[in-house]
């Protein structure tokens, strides 16, 4: 183990109160595109056009075509090994919360992977899954239920959920889209309104639930563990800020330059399904 993992194990075991924030790194791995680096989704596609309140009012049908299409994408990924071992350490500690700005479903399939996982090794108790072989199924909705305890702080919203631009009624939604014409688009079942993506499009607020609950955890927490993101976009890139000033112990894990590298007091050069199993994995989990 080298001496900065050993650092990060460290600092991350013996803190009471610990904040995660993930960005897009943290998905690469599984196949996920990021957003700026090489081959990023907005060295391709220009945001004024697909991710703006006006692009959606100006086109929808453009819009939902791209939100089918990055749905597909992700629905087709795993969660990789970061998504897993993050999940693992939350399930077998207390006092992490989870902040990400990433809007695919990535880490609540990894969550319910790494229940599998323990339920397996009786290292995790759940109602009707005392022999995890002889019913394989009621394991799996056992792994579920405990994975739906460590859920994500969202600050982007989920591709996977639904907006009423009319009555504003959100719901998960998961079925195909057909954005071959405007009049295919889905449609609210409460009033029959367009439904929109419920993503965070630039120029609009974060869900203040959200925010508030990641800026309390960044606030209370001794160590905050930052992996995957360039930290380029505000407000969420602040939380980090947040933890930092209140005192906590920044580690940083990803393979290139962030706005946090000055603050860092470990960074770990390296990709998230490498690094996050070396500093999470050994602590037990
Ligand atoms: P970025 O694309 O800005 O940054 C991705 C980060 O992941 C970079 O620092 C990469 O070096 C790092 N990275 C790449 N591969 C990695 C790997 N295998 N392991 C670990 N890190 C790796 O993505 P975000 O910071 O997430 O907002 O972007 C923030 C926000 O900008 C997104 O949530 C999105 C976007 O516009 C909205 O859509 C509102």
């Amino acid at each position: 183990m080298s001496s900065e993992v050993a650092r990060a194990c460290a600092l991350l075991a013996g803190a009471e109160r610990v904040v995660v924030f993930t960005g897009a790194g943290v998905s690469a791995e599984s196949g996920v595109p990021t957003f700026r680096g090489p081959g990023g989704l907005w060295k391709t596609f220009r945001p004024e056009q697909l991710a703006t309140p006006e692009a959606f009012a100006r086109d929808p049908r453009l819009v939902w075509e791209w939100y089918g299409w990055r749905r597909d994408l992700v629905a087709a990924c795993r969660p990789n090994l970061a998504h897993v071992a993050l999940a693992r350490w939350m399930l077998c500690r207390s006092g992490v919360t989870l902040v990400t700005q990433n809007v695919d479903d990535l880490h609540e399939r990894g969550a319910a992977e790494a229940a599998l996982g323990l339920l397996r090794e009786g290292r995790l108790r759940a109602a009707g899954a005392r022999s995890p072989d002889a019913d394989p199924e009621a394991c799996r909705a056992a792994a579920r239920d405990a994975a739906a305890v460590v859920p994500p702080v969202r600050l982007h919203g989920s591709l996977f959920h639904v907006r009423c631009t009319r009555c504003g009624e959100r719901r998960e939604h998961r079925g195909a889209v057909d954005a071959s014409a405007e009049a295919t688009l889905p449609r609210c079942v409460a009033c029959g309104g367009l439904l929109r993506p419920d993503v965070v499009w630039f120029g609009e607020p974060l869900p203040e639930r959200a925010l508030e609950a990641a800026f309390a955890a960044a606030a209370a927490a001794q160590a905050c563990l930052v992996i995957g993101t360039a930290g380029a976009v505000q407000p969420a890139a602040a939380l980090v800020d947040e933890a930092a000033g209140a005192g906590a112990a920044v580690v940083v894990v990803d393979p290139g330059e962030t706005a946090y590298d000055g603050m860092a007091e470990v960074r770990l050069l390296g990709a998230a399904g490498e690094v996050v199993p070396a500093i999470l994995g050994g602590s037990g989990a």
